[in-house]
């Protein structure tokens, strides 16, 4: 039997951070042996927030190498540049023909983006999710590993492929997010505020790149408040935020004796943020030590990325082809 297709991408706007890691990467690498997979890096997605020329490479590159360090095999895989594969821009004009404004401007994301940056809502902001369902269906995949905010960028992805279906012809599956565990997960900020980022809630994120005492202070100044006072006391946000992050890094026995702590009232969140930090340490340092001698490597990381464009390509001019066909452009 053909195995399953899997597509997924990371915009090359930072850092990458261990939200990305358990909401996307663990995910891909547990897939790669088992699914067809297309990993790339979304360069062109970026570009809706305007950044620096001189800093695009060095971005794209480095999400690469972070992916590879964290365990992704490049020859199980495709994993390639956004920009690479210019089907997917084709596509996407196609699928904007298919989609509505009002809806777009519904979008959360997109509503998000015009309060943080009135003076820059673009249309490729309010396509955003346009060039996603392009990105995805392209491949005709079936599963999307991502995190929970990409939820509602699938649910219009699945309606796009829908309305092309209905209006010209089966074509495209629908696609929808994954995850191993049973629900899609969100790894939150350290002080509480939202998600682990690339861009926001830096003091608050750990980065695949943080050194060792970077990983202690942050965790160390993570909002946990007083100590309970009455056994079995339900928690706040702030320590169910720290209970999230501790049952990802450590041992699940350690974590039950935590928590026992905690409904017994003798937990101390010193010892308990030390615990994290030095668990997100020991995850953290080979990965970054990994991608940054790939980040030296800059002519493997092309060869890998050169050949991954080669094996996303042949899938996407496939799926290309197809479409042209049932709209009607085959005039010769
Ligand atoms: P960011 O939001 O940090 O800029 P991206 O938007 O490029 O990262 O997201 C890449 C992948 O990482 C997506 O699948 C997204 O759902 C996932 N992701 C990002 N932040 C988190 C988080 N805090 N928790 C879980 N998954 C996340
Ligand atoms: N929008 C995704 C994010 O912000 C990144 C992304 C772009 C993506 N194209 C995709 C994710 C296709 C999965 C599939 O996280």
């Amino acid at each position: 039997m053909s195995k399953q297709i899997v597509v997924s991408g990371i915009r090359s706007t930072g850092f990458l951070h261990l939200g990305n890691y358990f909401g996307a990467i663990h995910n891909y690498v547990k897939m790669q042996n088992d699914y067809n997979c297309y990993f790339f890096v979304a360069d062109y997605h970026s570009l809706t927030t305007h950044p620096d020329p001189k800093d695009l490479k060095q971005h794209v590159f480095r999400v690469a190498a972070e992916n590879i360090a964290s365990g992704l095999d490049p020859e199980k895989v495709a994993l390639y540049v956004q920009s690479d594969v210019p089907e997917i821009l084709e596509l996407y004009f196609l699928l904007n023909t298919l989609t509505y404004k009002g809806e777009l401007e519904k979008v959360p994301t997109f509503k998000e983006k015009v309060r943080s940056q009135p003076e820059n809502v673009n249309a490729g902001l309010l396509t955003y999710p346009v060039l996603m369902a392009a990105d995805i269906l392209i491949h005709r995949a079936v599963k999307v590993p991502v995190g929970k905010d990409q939820e509602q960028h699938l649910e219009m992805a699945r309606n796009m492929a829908n309305r092309f279906n209905n209006r010209y012809g089966e074509l495209f599956p629908e696609p929808y997010p994954f995850n191993f565990g049973s629900e899609l997960i969100k790894v939150p900020s350290l002080d509480g505020n939202g998600k682990m980022s690339k861009s926001e809630n830096i003091n608050a994120t750990i980065y695949l790149a943080d050194d060792d005492e970077t990983i202690r202070k942050k965790t160390m100044k993570a909002k946990s408040g007083l100590s309970p006072e009455q056994p079995n006391s339900s928690m706040t946000d702030d320590i169910q935020n720290l209970f999230s992050l501790m049952r990802l890094m450590t041992d699940e026995i350690i974590v039950a004796q935590y928590e026992a702590a905690y409904a017994d009232c003798s937990i101390r969140f010193g010892d308990m943020k030390k615990q994290l930090a030095e668990d997100m340490i020991r995850f953290v340092a080979p990965i970054r030590e990994r991608a940054a001698d790939l980040q030296k490597d800059e002519v493997r990381l092309q060869r890998i990325l050169k050949e991954g464009a080669e094996k996303a390509r042949a899938s996407a001019s496939e799926t290309l082809k197809a479409t042209r066909k049932l709209i009607g452009i085959n005039y010769y």
